[in-house]
């Protein structure tokens, strides 16, 4: 008996997925299908699979060709399968032609031709048009955007702006994208603009870009003034536009599932939350050298404020700042002290200071640790008064983890309003609010 082994992920399954188990089926007596889980898709970038695994796996019995599937959760599988199953024939479609030449040791191995003109992508993207990007700011984290939205299928980077000139085309040529000299160019070009301006500049590029009728991402912190962040999501939502604060730890898989565990009485009434966030940095860059807007807190606060907010919520009944400045004022340690009715919590931000960036939830049952880098989450611990009674968590965090913000982007704009939890409008104007009490009272201390 011959037996031969297929792998897709069949999504959306189409004619060609069709014509490829049917002629699969033919190379032998008995076939093997591995449908991929949904997880492993992620890792492989594929972020906008539409159909459940249990669907998939039911479109493909239903083809009548698979004597049995399974489900391929990692990449080394391929090969443990092979000998699991005394594999003859290892078959796919001919777009992968040459790259599992390695199992021919193992295994025959056939490229079926693919079938012209159908795939998962092209249903996925019926009715709905390619989402263009356009970049407004060149900086560090703009770089790592660009290769980010590279893998979110339904978007495409189409170009940059940045007023000075040079510095957008040695972008769009690092990048292979256009270099708008005018704004106007840019909006006319794009159906999101992606703001990773400085800080102080994030107001009114958003406006600029509601206004032209578009959506937005913008990086955190979005706005530095609780009633411009309250004005731009109203203008947002009489345009039907989406906007969208670019915090990445809200997004990420990882974080979902902590907040999940910490909120789901795992650790009893949550009681205290200390996030802490240092890097350090030269006095060069950007974040210490804007006296006015720069500084620990500014950069790194959203990050911090986002465990506080999500699990005691925006009714805080106290906040309260210390800071130690550098000699030209600018914040380099900032330790900011929130009281909630049954709750406390501590932001703690450094650009000057070093210290252990981890987040620590405690309840009265446990305490949860995440060590750094906690705001790319993907692996914690519950503890309780027991030493030995230890819960381990661990999930994926890809990347520079931005694609799940811009995938989350994606699909509130075409519609799924599932998503809306993870960072919501009263987050980002609870945000702004603290941003603006920290930099009023920066201010008040240096007039005193
Ligand atoms: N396949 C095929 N002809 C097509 C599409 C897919 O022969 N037109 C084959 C692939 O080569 C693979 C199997 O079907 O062996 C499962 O492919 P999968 O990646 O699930 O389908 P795609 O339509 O290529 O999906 P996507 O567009 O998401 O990449």
């Amino acid at each position: 008996m011959i037996r031969v082994i297929t792998y897709g992920t069949f999504d959306l399954l189409h004619e060609g997925h069709y014509r490829l188990l049917e002629r699969a089926k033919r190379l032998g007596d008995y076939l093997i299908v591995g449908v991929t889980s949904e997880e492993y898709d992620q890792t492989r970038g594929k972020l906008n699979v539409v159909d459940s695994l249990m669907t998939r796996i039911e479109n493909v019995k239903r083809t009548g060709f698979a004597d049995e599937i399974i489900v391929e959760e990692s990449p080394g599988q391929k090969f443990q399968d092979i000998k699991k199953y005394n594999i003859d024939i290892f078959t796919v479609g001919s777009d992968w032609a040459g790259q599992f030449d390695y199992l021919k040791d193992y295994c025959k191995v056939v490229y079926l031709d693919r079938t012209k003109n159908i795939s998962s992508t092209m249903l996925r993207m019926k009715g709905m048009s390619i989402q263009r990007i356009g970049i407004i700011g060149t900086g560090r984290i703009a770089n790592r955007f660009v290769p980010e939205a590279a893998l979110v299928s339904g978007v495409n980077t189409q170009g940059v702006y940045n007023p000075h000139l040079e510095s957008a085309q040695l972008f769009a040529d690092k990048w292979g994208i256009n270099a708008y000299e005018n704004i106007e160019e840019l909006y006319n070009a794009s159906d999101i603009i992606y703001v990773a301006s400085p800080h102080e500049t994030h107001y009114e590029y958003i406006k600029q870009a509601l206004e032209h009728g578009k959506h937005v991402l913008c990086e955190k912190p979005m706005c530095l003034n609780k009633s411009e962040s309250e004005k731009l999501f109203e203008l947002a939502r009489q345009k039907g536009l989406v906007l969208f604060e670019g915090i990445k730890t809200a997004y990420c898989p990882g974080f979902i599932k902590l907040l999940g565990i910490a909120c789901g009485g795992m650790i009893g009434a949550i009681r205290d939350v200390e996030a802490c966030f240092t890097k350090l940095e030269g006095a060069d860059k950007r974040e210490l050298k804007n006296i006015k807007y720069g500084g620990s807190f500014t950069e790194l606060g959203s990050y911090c404020l986002l465990p506080i907010l999500k699990i005691f919520g925006h009714d805080y009944e106290d906040i309260r700042f210390e800071t130690i400045k550098d000699s030209r004022g600018i914040d380099i340690y900032t330790k900011a002290y929130l009281r909630y009715p049954n709750g406390l919590a501590t932001a703690i931000c450094g650009l000057g200071v070093k210290s252990e960036g981890r987040l620590l939830i405690s309840g009265t049952k446990g305490y949860i640790v995440v060590e750094a880098p906690w705001w790319k989450t993907n692996y914690f611990e519950v503890h309780r008064e027991n030493p030995d009674d230890v819960e381990r968590f661990s999930e994926r965090f890809l990347g520079e983890g931005l694609r799940y913000e811009i995938s989350d982007l994606l699909s509130t704009i075409n519609g799924d309003k599932k998503k809306d939890f993870k960072l919501t409008r009263g987050d980002s104007v609870t945000m702004a609010g603290i941003m603006e009490n920290f930099l009023h009272q920066q201010n008040r201390k240096e007039q005193e």
